[in-house]
């Protein structure tokens, strides 16, 4: 394929730098990055911006992060930044978090959604930092995936959503996080945290001292999201017997359901209909394939997917927060 390069063993600085130079004049790349892979093109090209509304499908009310791969780029698009915002950006950039500060002018409105903020993140994913670097301006992306649906954590889980309708796709395997940067805002002098992430709540109360977890916040509030072509239910509870007792009970009801539990869970319920998310000791596995699990049983077309859920502490709550909007709220606490 000619608008393919694979990185996965071997990068290819020469091509990757024709990519950057062609995000800088306003082509579609998907790309990876630490977290999942992104959409991207010139963040300062509102023409160009719009496409990538375009080709998702997503709401023009529903701003576009920017990515970059410097503090000066940071300055370049964002002004009055505050002490704690610096200290923030200093602690976790590059990484899984995204900083919501004030926008310059240079910023198109379409970016911003036409509000006064803007966000910004600087990934620690290489081929993500190359292009950025190469291309010399902020990439505007959004996770890479049609809007709604759960975010592309390997390039064959989106391949089909967009390989003709983006100039250029880069396969860097797996993304090593698996869902998408944790966002802050500082408000009053305080982290918000509209979106939980990698970054965890306790990592930014280490740093502020003081945080509130508050996703009424974000402007895609209102906006489905990681929705699968099946129904879906999220059954969680301090108590793990009650929760497999539960599910045990559910799962009579339904000719053919689908659980996605714990490699340790596996063999205590009373079906084999199962897909396995790794171990419930080991949180960053589990992030790393829920989008890719929660695909493979939307392809199986069961009646219902049913998910054991994890406690919401530390990397926990993000996983949690995709899958209960995954659910779109249908739950069940024992
Ligand atoms: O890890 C990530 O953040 C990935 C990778 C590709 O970088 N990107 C990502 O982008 O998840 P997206 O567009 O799928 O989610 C960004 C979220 C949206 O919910 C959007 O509403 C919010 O960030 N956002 C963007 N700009 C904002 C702003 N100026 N103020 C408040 N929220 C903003
Ligand atoms: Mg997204």
């Amino acid at each position: 394929m000619e608008n393919y390069l694979d990185v996965q063993e071997y990068i290819d600085e020469e091509k990757l730098k024709i990519i950057a130079h062609g995000i800088r004049e306003g082509k579609i790349v998907l790309f990876p990055t630490e977290t999942v892979y992104g959409i991207g093109t010139n963040g300062l090209n509102a023409e160009a911006v719009k496409k990538v509304y375009e080709i998702k499908g997503r709401n023009l009310k529903n701003p576009i992060n920017l990515l970059v791969s410097s503090i000066d780029m940071v300055n370049m698009v964002a002004k009055d930044i505050s002490n704690l915002e610096y200290k923030l950006m200093e602690t976790f950039f590059p990484g899984p978090f995204t900083l919501i500060l004030r926008r310059k002018p240079i910023v198109p409105n379409i970016v911003t959604a036409g509000t006064d903020t803007v966000g910004v993140r600087m990934p620690s994913g290489e081929i993500a930092k190359k292009l950025i670097e190469y291309a010399n301006v902020p990439i505007a992306a959004p996770s890479a995936n049609i809007s709604g649906t759960p975010s592309g954590t390997t390039l064959e889980d989106i391949l089909d959503d967009f390989s003709n309708k983006v100039d250029i796709m880069i396969n860097g395997g797996k993304s090593d996080i698996g869902i998408e940067s944790t966002i802050v805002k500082v408000i009053d002098g305080i982290p918000h945290i509209l979106r939980p992430g990698a970054i965890t709540v306790e990592q930014i109360k280490q740093v502020a001292g003081n945080v509130i977890v508050e996703d009424s916040k974000l402007p895609s509030k209102e906006l489905k999201h990681y929705q699968l072509g099946v129904d879906s239910i999220l059954v969680y509870g301090k108590n793990e017997k009650k929760v497999i007792d539960k599910i045990n009970s559910m799962i009579k009801t339904y000719n053919f359901p689908i659980l996605l539990t714990f490699s340790e869970n596996k063999l205590k319920y009373n079906t084999t209909n199962i897909i396995d998310i790794g171990s419930k000791h080991n949180l960053e596995e589990i992030s790393k394939n829920i989008f890719t699990k929660l695909r493979q049983a939307e392809k199986l077309h069961p009646d219902i997917i049913i998910i054991e859920g994890i406690e919401k502490k530390g990397l926990g709550l993000a996983i949690m927060n995709r899958l209960l909007n995954t659910c779109n709220g249908n739950y069940i606490k024992v």
